[in-house]
């Protein structure tokens, strides 16, 4: 067992499927076989680094949740994966970040047209997968989501250094770029399992509440996390000109000072002062603001689990929520 895989293993929630997680992750290995050496080395590069695998992981628990008894979910899994890497690969490029799991990224030691172009491998090869699983509705559930987070990537990009992003675009870009993605997991797995209606649409919910918080989280972190902790360099966000919640709600709340403060920094996407820009956005609430609506989203979240019957595998589901809330990585 690798390094990273012991160390996942150390939050509880995935003991319940240990097991099942193990073989997922000798899954993504055989799956990143290339006749193209580079190919095979950059994914690996990437993969092998680890990452927290919370997107196959609820895959694994909707399934088992719902009774199912086959083996098609560990696939499931490893190509929820497969897409988000891909994704990770595709994004590091636009945000031009060169740290991703406490390692280069691929474009900062490739170039961006090898993370790119490998993006498209992994991308490509978890359809491939997805058509061995032959299942119409995960096909459908997982077709529709990738084209929501492009399209969401896409949003984002629009509103780039545009100090006057409304809050609602700003959910809306969240929910699209990273939320549909916990929900297709979520939902694909309960999908796999033929659970009812009902319980289908409740875990479909859960993963949409889960990573709109997590997706929220991440941009508090972003401000005020740690680079050590995250794998990734804080302060990326402004630097590329996102306007994330904080600095919505700081421009919204701050004085003729502060706010003039942000929209330069905004502007120009310097992040020499970043320890003011952090003491800017706490001072007018940016942070809290974020954290309370991370905090509804949670809340959210758990009506959605009350829904479903008790198991070890809500148990982690439960686990893993409060994880993402307050987790530093
Ligand atoms: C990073 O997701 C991308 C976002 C949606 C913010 P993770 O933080 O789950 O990435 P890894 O897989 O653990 O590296
Ligand atoms: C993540 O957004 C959304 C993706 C589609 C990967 P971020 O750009 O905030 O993710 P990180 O912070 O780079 O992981
Ligand atoms: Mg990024
Ligand atoms: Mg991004
Ligand atoms: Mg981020």
């Amino acid at each position: 067992m690798g390094r990273m895989l012991r160390a996942k293993m150390m939050y509880p929630f995935y003991d319940a499927v240990a097991e099942d997680f193990a073989a997922v992750d000798q899954l993504v290995k055989e799956n990143l076989s290339s006749n193209v050496p580079l190919v095979e080395e950059i994914s690996a590069y990437l993969m092998e680094a680890g990452g927290k695998r919370l997107r196959p992981l609820l895959v694994l628990l909707c399934a088992k949740a719902c009774g199912y008894s086959g083996k098609d979910h560990i696939k499931l899994a490893a190509i929820i994966e497969f897409l988000h890497t891909a994704m990770l690969l595709h994004d590091d490029v636009v945000d031009d970040s060169s740290l991703r799991r406490g390692r280069a990224t691929v474009n900062a030691t490739w170039g961006n047209n090898a993370s790119i172009l490998v993006g498209d491998f992994l991308h490509s090869r978890a359809f491939e997968m997805l058509v061995e699983i032959g299942d119409i509705r995960v096909m459908e559930i997982l077709s529709h989501a990738t084209n929501t987070i492009a399209e969401g990537e896409v949003q984002q990009l629009g509103y780039v250094r545009n100090p006057d992003t409304p809050e609602d675009t700003y959910s809306e870009v969240i929910f699209r770029k990273t939320a549909m993605l916990f929900q297709a997991a979520s939902h694909s797995g309960t999908a796999l399992a033929g659970a009812d209606e009902n319980i289908e649409d409740a875990l479909r919910d859960f993963g949409l509440h889960l990573g709109m918080a997590f997706q929220l989280v991440d941009d508090l972190l972003d401000y005020k996390g740690s680079t050590e902790d995250l794998g990734k360099n804080v302060g990326d966000d402004l630097a590329e000109g996102k306007v994330t919640l904080p600095l919505i709600i700081a421009i919204r709340n701050g004085d003729d000072q502060q706010r003039a403060y942000i929209k330069n920094a905004i502007l120009s996407g310097g992040i020499d002062n970043l320890d003011e820009i952090i003491d800017t956005v706490q001072s007018t609430g940016g942070l809290q603001y974020t954290e309370d609506y991370a905090h509804r989203e949670r809340d959210k979240a758990r009506q959605c689990l009350d829904k479903i019957d008790q198991s070890a595998y809500r148990d982690s589901m439960s686990d893993m929520l409060n994880f993402v809330i307050s987790r530093s990585n």
